[in-house]
């Protein structure tokens, strides 16, 4: 049979989607003008990097003779690390740590390497951007280390995976997939061919040699990996770095994990010697917070598993402008305005004339809708100028008719509140029903329980 004549593949830019012909906007991502044309020779790249089939086996099983057990893991020793990888590392798995340039990617892998090295692990840090020279400079700033971690700066995978096969590290670290290429894809480094390439060498070297592979990825000024879904849905876990410019916290939060729960998250502080491991995140969200001030409402979210109070701030103020402005920082922006727009309707407060500014301290990014009774009583203690109690915690989720809905694990947020000292709880009306504590838990916590948005102002 004649050989089918490979046909030249475009792809686009931003998400890697793959078509026979240019487009002029990407039907996935709906970027316009991102399609490239790869050349002839690497249309086989597709089938090269679908998957794993074929690596771990390569005969059909009987599904129900097939033995799961329990994953090996290797615990890293760094909590807040183990508890967002579901318990740590998992022997053969691709994780990807993605996250702004400067947010601190590289010191967390390497305390990482650290912590490893001194297990007894034999470990291979594999740099594309740094000198050895400068990742020594860095490594003295985090500590002493043994001599089971081994750096190699080189961009060229192919090296790259003769040393992971000759040495049989237990893990790898590539920093970062962005600097790495493959002759075989034959385009720049950085571009999704490459990427989609490169990724897939390292998803088969790690299932064929059960060697667990951490890559890190630089978050594109849109916000999203470069060649960003190609890559979260090659890999077995993807875990998001992130924190404000200036302040000190780092969030570590996981949105796939093959093994493990999804959007749990660690905490951490950049500190002059590393990160340190944040661990009562409540108290440190709340340092700072002031004492009786119209518009801080103290309010708790839940991350993955674990309950986090947060400051919700609401400025609300006469505006000078035709249009009102609006601005939310930490939290959804038009979840803010549709609350605004609940609270117009439903309490008859006239806010069409006023500018309203909702910040979520401690530069935590939060979507939680139990936010929204946090969010909606900062608003109303700020339009009102009426300090809102300090030693109350207020959640639940709003709907469109101003009534307060159930969240879930409410105990435990209830419980986290009195853990710091909070005296007073305002919840859905259907949570606080179904509350059963001993009362010695709770320290004399007043739980209070709203049906809607009216009610709440009646018990504020
Ligand atoms: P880095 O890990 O290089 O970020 P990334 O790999 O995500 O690009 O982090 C660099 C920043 O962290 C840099 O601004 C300096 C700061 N830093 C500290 O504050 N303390 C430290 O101990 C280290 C190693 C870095
Ligand atoms: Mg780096």
């Amino acid at each position: 049979m004649a050989k089918a004549k490979k046909k030249a593949v475009f792809f686009c830019r931003e998400c890697g989607y793959e078509s026979p012909k240019w487009l002029g906007q990407c039907p996935v991502c709906h970027e316009w003008d991102s399609f490239t044309e790869a050349p002839p020779a690497q249309a086989h790249i597709k089938s090269n990097v679908k998957g794993i089939a074929g690596i771990v086996q390569n005969t059909p099983k009987v599904l129900n003779e097939v033995k799961a057990g329990e994953e090996e893991r290797t615990v890293t020793g760094i909590g807040e690390l183990d508890r967002v990888l579901g318990g740590g590392i998992v022997a053969g798995s691709l994780t990807l740590v993605g996250g702004d340039p400067g947010i601190g990617k590289s010191t967390l892998l390497l305390q990482m390497c650290r912590q490893l090295s001194a297990a007894g692990h034999k470990v291979l840090y594999v740099s594309g951007e740094e000198s050895p020279k400068q990742i020594k400079m860095r490594a003295e700033r985090i500590g002493t280390f043994n001599s089971s971690l081994y750096i190699l700066c080189e961009t060229d995978l192919g090296a790259v995976s003769e040393t992971i096969t000759d040495m049989e590290p237990g893990m790898v670290i590539i920093d970062s997939i962005q600097t790495m290429y493959s002759e075989e894809a034959g385009q720049t480094p950085g571009t999704a061919g490459q990427i989609r390439e490169t990724t897939g060498i390292l998803m088969r070297l790690a299932k064929s040699l059960q060697v667990s592979i951490f890559i890190v990825g630089h978050v594109t000024k849109e916000g999203v990996v470069a060649g960003p879904k190609l890559l979260e849905h090659m890999v077995d876990t993807v875990l998001y770095f992130e924190g404000e410019g200036g302040a000190s916290y780092r969030f570590l939060r996981s949105v796939k994990n093959r093994f493990g729960p999804t959007n749990e998250i660690g905490v951490f502080e950049m500190r002059q010697d590393g990160l340190e491991e944040v661990l009562n995140p409540s108290g440190y969200m709340l340092q700072g917070k002031p004492e009786n001030e119209p518009g801080s409402v103290v309010t708790c979210s839940v991350e993955g598993t674990r309950p986090i109070l947060v400051e919700v701030q609401a400025l609300v103020c006469q505006t000078n402008f035709n249009m009102p402005r609006r601005t939310a920082a930490g939290t959804d922006y038009n979840r803010v305005t549709l609350l605004m727009a609940v609270i117009e309707k439903r309490l008859g407060i006239r806010l069409g004339g006023y500018d309203a500014y909702i910040n979520v301290a401690g530069g935590m990014k939060i979507n939680e809708p139990a936010l929204d009774l946090g969010i909606v009583a900062a608003i109303l203690s700020s339009y009102r100028n009426k300090a809102f109690d300090s030693r109350t915690v207020c959640f639940g989720e709003v709907g469109l008719v101003g009534e307060v809905r159930a969240v879930n694990l409410p105990g435990q947020r209830v419980m986290e509140a009195s853990k710091l000292g909070f005296k007073r709880c305002i919840l859905p009306k259907a949570n606080s029903q179904k509350l059963s504590f001993d009362t010695g838990d709770l320290n004399g916590m007043q739980v209070t329980g709203v049906g809607s948005i009216y009610e709440l102002l009646e018990v504020i």
